[in-house]
């Protein structure tokens, strides 16, 4: 049993930010089912480099997931695309508010349809307020929200700001929207209603800021509060240090115990990061990571992707699978990482091809026969992989 696995999910979304959120649903046993133009979405070539003609980010965000090709400019698109709205729980898009509107897909419509369904909108500045309509990807919401200027401080207190690497002002509010909609399924589940949640990536990038409530507490931007009370990122010899072979560690020696196995290792009654930094250098990465590991200091050899992969624990945990891709053969990867003892979550499917399932879910599903499936691959109405 899969937690999710009565559950069907109409995937309008088309960049990062959304996929995500569905593959959470997909990987957890929701039938999720991409909706894209006939065309394709936006994120199937987004990267250059293509892999079985998608892009890595593509691969990495659309397991476990069935693609539909609609035209939902056309009538016929429109009308077949309600008609899965009837026989689905979850409708989420990550368009620029207004689309779904313009489409005659808004929440009202969804709602009419199927008064059951949960309706998540994902969006850079959520669907109401002054900034509702730019359109926003991840690094508008970190800049906006405190993450791109503080990430630059840890730096050079003095220099530009620097942007996070990856797309957590995506990845991060797309988990917040995989949670509130299962969180939706259960008020559903009690009481037969679905309802409308709209999920902005600058909201949730300015929850996660926790130097936002150090602010709002002291009145004090991050670097003056640090100052004023010598905070540093934990303690005072903690942080990235280079070791004799070139490699680096990162060392987090916060709290007193931290301070007094460093104090009886090297022997002194204070430590500074210079002392530590010193007895790194006389060491390779992994002999100081074996070093203070064993000792008990949360340390980490810091990787580079390659690393990352090749790395014992990470295989031990379970967190690689092998897919069968139809064009791109067998690819190793990334399985759900979280752990659950009854209902455990697994990458069990590749990513899909562009309409590799049109066929299925509108014959099977909806019970469109085969020469009226023609018909509308002809039209342009929908397409086949
Ligand atoms: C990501 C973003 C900037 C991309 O902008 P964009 O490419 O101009 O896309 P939009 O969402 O504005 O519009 C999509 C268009 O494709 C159309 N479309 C989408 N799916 C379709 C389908 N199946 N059939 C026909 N048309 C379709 C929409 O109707 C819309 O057309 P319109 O502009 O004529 O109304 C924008 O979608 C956005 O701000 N999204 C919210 C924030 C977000 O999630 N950002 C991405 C994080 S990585």
């Amino acid at each position: 049993m899969k937690i999710l696995d009565d559950i069907r999910v109409l995937d309008l979304t088309h960049v990062w930010f959304g996929p995500w959120t569905t593959m959470m649903l997909a990987e957890m046993g929701a039938e999720v089912i991409r909706v894209e133009p006939p065309w394709g979405s936006i994120d199937r070539m987004a990267e250059g480099a293509l892999f079985g003609g998608s892009s890595y980010t593509f691969h990495h965000l659309n397991l476990n997931k069935k693609d539909v090709t609609l035209d939902l400019k056309k009538p016929e698109g429109l009308e077949i695309f309600k008609a899965l709205v009837k026989k689905s729980d979850v409708v989420v898009q990550n368009f620029s508010p207004g689309t779904m509107e313009r489409l005659g897909l808004g929440y009202d419509v969804l709602k009419e349809l199927n008064p059951g369904i949960v309706y998540a909108a994902l969006s850079g500045f959520g669907q109401t307020g002054p900034y509702t309509k730019r359109r926003s990807f991840a690094m508008i919401a970190e800049a906006m929200s405190g993450h791109t200027r503080l990430t630059g401080e840890r730096v050079d207190p003095e220099g530009p700001p620097i942007e996070m690497a990856q797309a957590y002002g995506d990845l991060g509010p797309g988990t917040m929207a995989a949670m509130c909609i299962i969180g939706a399924l259960r008020y559903k589940d009690r009481t037969g209603l679905g309802q409308a949640i709209d999920v902005a990536q600058l909201d949730c990038m300015t929850a996660y800021n926790t130097s936002i409530t150090g602010y709002l507490l002291s009145g004090m931007r991050p670097l003056e509060l640090r100052k004023k009370y010598s905070m540093g990122r934990g303690g005072n010899f903690s942080g990235l240090m280079k070791a004799k072979d070139g490699g680096w560690i990162r060392l987090a020696g916060f709290g007193p115990r931290s301070q007094d196995m460093m104090k009886k290792y090297l022997d002194v009654e204070e430590v500074t990061k210079e002392m530590v930094e010193e007895e790194v250098a006389g060491m390779t990465r992994d002999e100081a990571v074996e070093l203070f590991t064993g000792m008990g200091f949360p340390c980490a050899p810091v990787y580079h992707v390659d690393e990352t992969v090749a790395d014992p624990h990470l295989a031990a945990r379970d967190m690689w699978v092998e897919v069968e891709h139809p064009r791109a053969g067998k690819l190793k990867q990334i399985n759900f990482p979280v752990k659950m003892s009854e209902t455990p979550a697994k990458v069990v499917s590749h990513a899909p091809l562009l309409g590799e399932h049109s066929k299925e879910v509108l014959t099977e599903m909806l019970g469109v026969s085969e020469e009226r499936f023609t018909e509308l691959v002809k039209a342009g109405v929908t397409s086949t992989a």
